[in-house]
């Protein structure tokens, strides 16, 4: 199993001018240059994390959304074996140009579109930027990638359990939890590393969407001095401060220039191999906080859910 965990992320959004300072002044991420010269032609962004050279960009579109999700493999090998299992799975594989293939700064790239539209990228070798030491802008100590990927994201789908055996089948991902929303709705979390989750899919809100992507920082006190910054910014806030009962990280969430949010946390849970077993959750799936106006949206497809029976 060469699966190393969500690698990077490409956000899609119709308004590229708020991003540099919101990724920058907001998130702490670092302001990289594009891998090459023509990935940079329409305007797009790209963020570093850590001594990659990127690991988040922001790519002009008509609509906010997901742009792209990368996976890593380890090696060649792997990615190969990735690939024939995607195959096998029934899914379209693409092969990029070397253009693309060159704007990610990778080595190899293959590219599957799953059946929801979404776009699954799988790669390895990626560069570094070790010349150049990682520094966030706004002073957060470091972020957590190291063996575990770059954060997560939840994905909105019509059909829960459609999802979950697509992104397991193919793609190769592992069943962390599942939680009940009640009225026939719910969420499953799915690793691609020891990291709880990469991705979240949900059947709560019914049309294809990126709901949020999350990144971890390295300590508590970089969500709170986040916290803080979210506030002096005025950017809106979607959740406050809490923790999810299956993955009891600190976070908050933020609205994106895009639309979609941002969940800014620490201390995930990491998942030991040898002893995990799948969990099921019900109930309100906190163990404190995380109100706002994004949990009233829940709460309310819930109820409506609920009606509908
Ligand atoms: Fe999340």
């Amino acid at each position: 199993m060469g699966m190393r965990g969500l690698g990077y992320i490409g956000l899609a959004s119709s308004d590229l001018a708020p991003w540099r300072a919101f990724a920058t002044d907001f998130l702490g991420l670092m302001p990289a240059p594009a891998p090459t010269p023509a990935a940079a032609e329409d305007g797009s962004l790209f963020f570093r994390m850590d001594d990659r050279s990127w690991r988040l960009a922001v790519h002009p579109a008509e609509r906010g959304g997901l742009a792209y999700a990368g996976w890593e493999l380890s090696d060649r090998p792997a990615l190969d074996a990735a690939v024939e299992r995607a195959r096998a799975a029934g899914a379209e594989i693409e092969t990029p140009s070397e253009a693309e293939r060159a704007a990610r700064g990778v080595t190899e790239l293959v590219r599957i579109r799953d059946p929801w539209g979404f776009v699954h990228e799988l790669f390895t070798g990626a560069a570094y930027a070790l010349e150049v030491p990682f520094v966030s802008p706004a002073g957060v100590s470091g972020f957590l990638t190291q063996g575990v990927g770059m954060g997560h994201m939840l994905l909105t789908v019509p059909d829960l359990r459609q999802a979950e055996a697509f992104y397991v089948e193919a793609l190769g991902l592992r069943v962390t939890d599942r939680m009940d929303m009640g009225g026939g709705k719910g969420a499953a979390f799915l690793r691609a590393s020891p990291r709880h989750h990469s991705l979240a899919v949900s059947d709560v809100l019914p049309d294809p969407n990126l709901h949020h992507f999350m990144i971890e920082a390295k300590r508590l006190d970089d969500v709170g001095r986040a916290w803080d910054r979210v506030q002096d910014l005025g950017i809106p806030i979607k959740m406050s401060l809490g923790q999810h009962a299956n993955d009891p990280a600190v976070t908050f969430y933020a609205e994106t220039p895009a639309g979609f949010d941002v969940e800014f946390g620490w201390k995930g849970l990491i998942v030991d191999e040898a002893s995990w077993c799948v969990r099921e959750f019900g109930g309100s799936g906190e163990i404190w906080g995380h109100r706002g106006v994004a949990m009233e949206a829940i709460t309310d497809a819930r109820a409506d859910a609920s009606e509908r029976g």
